[in-house]
């Protein structure tokens, strides 16, 4: 049930108010990311990627401008079904991984279906399936605190994965890595662009994931710009 591209930015706009100065941190992005697409997103820190990606992720609002989600003005939705969005449609990656420290590998990648209201069984038994994809099956009863950056990096793509969104937002996700295994983990969201057909946003200061990506953009100023990809 797709109107649209699953991602369409239009002059969007985001200040911060810090006291009497206003920061204005997003100066008038525009961006379309189309269906099946792999983007990366470049800039110079503090240039203003996560505050947008923050807003496409629905986790935060813009001060200004339109953003359209598979066609939808989100500014018209409500937060019940802003919500629904984010469970169902959108996948997270973060740098530093975001898994509960108390939960297995196993429970960590159900908890997406139990917000859902799916009963801990089924979702342990859909987990497995999703943690094997990603190469963590024998890990699946061990805490993130056993498990190295790159296993906590898979059960937190394995975690993204099991709503089977449209799209997967990942926000520095090889950054906590060393190179081989950052690699390991960007062929993942390779595969799943390529095989399964997933739109995939990655914002990284490396310039060979943004080779590995097809298309690359630069925010610079608070707008972006295309980007070269890196030969
Ligand atoms: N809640 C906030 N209040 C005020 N300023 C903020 C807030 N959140 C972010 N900023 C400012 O917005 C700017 C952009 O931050 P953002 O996190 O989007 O940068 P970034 O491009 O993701 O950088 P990095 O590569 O270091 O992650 C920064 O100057 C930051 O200080
Ligand atoms: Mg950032």
């Amino acid at each position: 049930m797709t109107g649209g591209p699953p991602i369409e930015l239009i002059d969007l706009r985001k200040s911060y108010k810090l006291g009497p100065v206003e920061l204005d941190i997003l100066k008038g992005v525009s961006l379309t990311v189309e269906d099946g697409e792999m983007l990366a997103i470049m800039g110079a820190s503090g240039s203003g990627k996560s505050t947008m990606m923050n807003i496409i992720g629905l986790l935060d609002r813009p001060t200004s401008g339109t953003f359209r989600f598979e066609g939808r003005d989100v500014a018209l939705l409500s937060d019940d079904v802003l919500a629904g969005i984010r469970n169902r449609r959108m996948g997270f990656v973060f740098q530093q991984f975001n898994l509960m420290a108390r939960a297995t590998a196993l429970d960590n990648v159900c908890l997406p279906l139990l917000y859902r209201g799916m009963s801990l069984g089924d979702a342990r038994k859909k987990a497995e399936g999703f943690l094997e994809k990603v190469g963590m099956k024998e890990r699946m009863r061990h805490l993130p605190v056993e498990l190295s950056g790159g296993q906590q990096q898979r059960v937190a793509i394995a975690r993204a994965l099991i709503g089977e969104p449209g799209i997967i937002l990942a926000d520095e996700p090889t950054g906590a890595l060393d190179t081989k295994v950052g690699r390991e983990v960007l062929d993942i969201f390779g595969g799943l662009n390529k095989d399964d057909g997933i739109t995939v946003v990655i914002i990284t200061h490396d310039p060979s994931v943004a080779r590995q990506c097809g298309r690359a953009v630069l925010m610079r100023d608070g707008v972006l710009a295309d980007e070269a990809v890196p030969a």
